[in-house]
């Protein structure tokens, strides 16, 4: 009997069934075989939350979640985050090599001529409340580009493809900062040529009336790694949802929107807005073991903390620690940190979390840096965006190009429970 299959005996009919086992997985469809009866539409695998279902094959990220691993493309996330930059990263999660010399200063040379927003796509981000979400303003006008770039429709061009990802990458940062300066009531800064990805979104953020913005080097530095964290994380819901409903043929962008309002979640994305939240509600340090004790009754979650995938410290959340401080020294010591410290130190300490392998997520200490940079909570998930734009392309584009996925609109299977066959009642009838 060959070694990489699974035999799987079926008690109910006493049957034998031998299915391959590929690479540490089996395919579900090989279960479909397994039946009662003629009528029986064969065994699925019930698996809400996707626990335990591996959807597609990627060469993009590597996670070990139990030793706290993250490996873009197979370099380590410390090194990126150390070492590179922001575009050059983007680059290589998108084509899967590191750029050479020239290759990154062609593609930061289109992303850096594609912030410009159509004049027309302002007037949307005009005719938001003054207190809109500024997620919700990022969702509907990338969503609203799609019928600005018309082309984007093909999504097999590869040239057409190429544009698009220029344009996304390229347009986030200034639907952001324009979706900001709107909340404030502040006229939009528009892109700054001369500066770097994070640099012009520093610019497009706050700048006043100087001539010319100059972004402190610390920040802009700060800003990068953090994007660069965020770049991408494999299998995670939004990324699914990019996948889910490119499957289905749609463009590039309204996929995207969609992308980000799954990222919009506070289980999701979201989660960084809800750990300042949390630290503002707990008010001082002095509150901390009441508020542990009460998250361990099951009232409410320690927010920025456990993860689906890690159960070990997030490598990420490591890196931003330290980010963290780089930022407090310029910009004075954030006074929540004391707070997230404090939650960090007990709850790495009691049982409840250790139980459970809860450690700090990105999230924990992320919330913190955006504040002392001088960004209003409601902004933080919107980074997250704009960073992982990249991320839900390149699994975008990974999906189209992989002939076992690419004809495939993603299409779950369910357990129905609901009613039997039954006559329709007239409505004078019903009780
Ligand atoms: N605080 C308190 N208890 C928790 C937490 C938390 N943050 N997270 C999980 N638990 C408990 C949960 O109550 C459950 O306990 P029990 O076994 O007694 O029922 C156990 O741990 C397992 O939880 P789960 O919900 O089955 O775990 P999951 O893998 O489905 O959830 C999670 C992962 C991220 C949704 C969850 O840990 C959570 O809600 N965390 C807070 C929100 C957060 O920080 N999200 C950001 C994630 S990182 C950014 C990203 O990639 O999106």
């Amino acid at each position: 009997m060959a070694s990489d299959t699974l035999t799987i005996i079926d008690n109910r009919t006493g049957r034998k069934y031998e299915v391959p086992v590929h690479g540490g997985a089996i395919y579900a469809v090989d279960l479909r075989q397994i039946r009662v009866s003629e009528e029986d539409g064969g065994l699925v695998s019930f698996d809400p939350g996707y626990m335990n279902t591996a959807p597609c094959q990627s060469k993009i990220t590597f996670i070990d979640g139990d030793l706290g691993i993250l490996r873009y493309r197979g370099y380590p996330i410390e090194q990126l985050a150390e070492k590179a930059s922001y575009l050059e990263t983007a680059y290589l999660i998108l084509r899967g090599e590191l750029p050479t010399k020239t290759q990154l200063a062609d593609w930061s040379h289109h992303i850096t001529h594609h912030s410009i927003l159509h004049e027309n796509v302002k007037k949307f981000i005009d005719g938001f409340h003054h207190d809109a979400h500024p997620m919700g303003m990022l969702v509907s006008t990338v969503g609203a580009l799609s019928t600005f770039y018309t082309e984007a429709k093909s999504i097999f061009d590869a040239e057409s493809r190429d544009k698009q990802t220029y344009r996304l990458v390229a347009k986030m940062p200034t639907i952001a900062a324009f979706a900001y300066r709107h909340s404030i009531g502040m006229p939009y800064a528009y892109p700054d040529n001369d500066l770097s990805y994070t640099g012009n979104f520093l610019n497009m953020l706050f700048k006043m009336t100087e001539l010319k913005y100059r972004p402190h080097p610390v920040l802009e530095k700060a800003l990068d790694v953090l994007f660069i964290l965020h770049a991408d994380h494999e299998q995670n819901i939004s990324t699914s949802v990019m996948r889910g409903v490119g499957s289905a043929h749609s463009d590039p962008y309204c996929s995207v929107a969609a992308a980000a309002a799954a990222l919009y979640g506070p289980l999701h994305g979201g989660a960084n807005e809800q750990v300042l939240r949390m630290l503002n509600e707990i008010g001082s340090k002095d509150k901390v073991p009441a508020f542990i004790e009460k998250v361990k009754t099951g009232e409410g979650r320690l927010m920025g903390f456990g993860h689906r995938v890690y159960k070990n410290y997030d490598p990420r959340a490591k890196i931003i620690k330290k980010v963290a401080y780089d930022v407090f020294d310029l910009k004075g010591r954030n006074p929540l940190l004391d707070i997230a410290l404090e939650l960090e130190r007990i709850a790495l300490e009691d049982d409840y979390f250790i139980k459970r392998k809860l450690y700090p997520n990105v999230d924990f200490y992320s919330g913190l840096i955006y504040q002392s940079m001088g960004l209003p909570i409601d902004m933080f998930s919107v980074l997250f965006a704009i960073a992982r734009t990249i991320g839900w392309i390149a699994h975008w584009e990974e999906m189209l190009l992989d002939p076992e996925q690419k004809m495939k609109i993603a299409r779950p299977r369910q357990i129905y429970k609901g009613a039997e066959k039954r006559d329709y009642v007239p409505i004078e009838a019903r009780k």
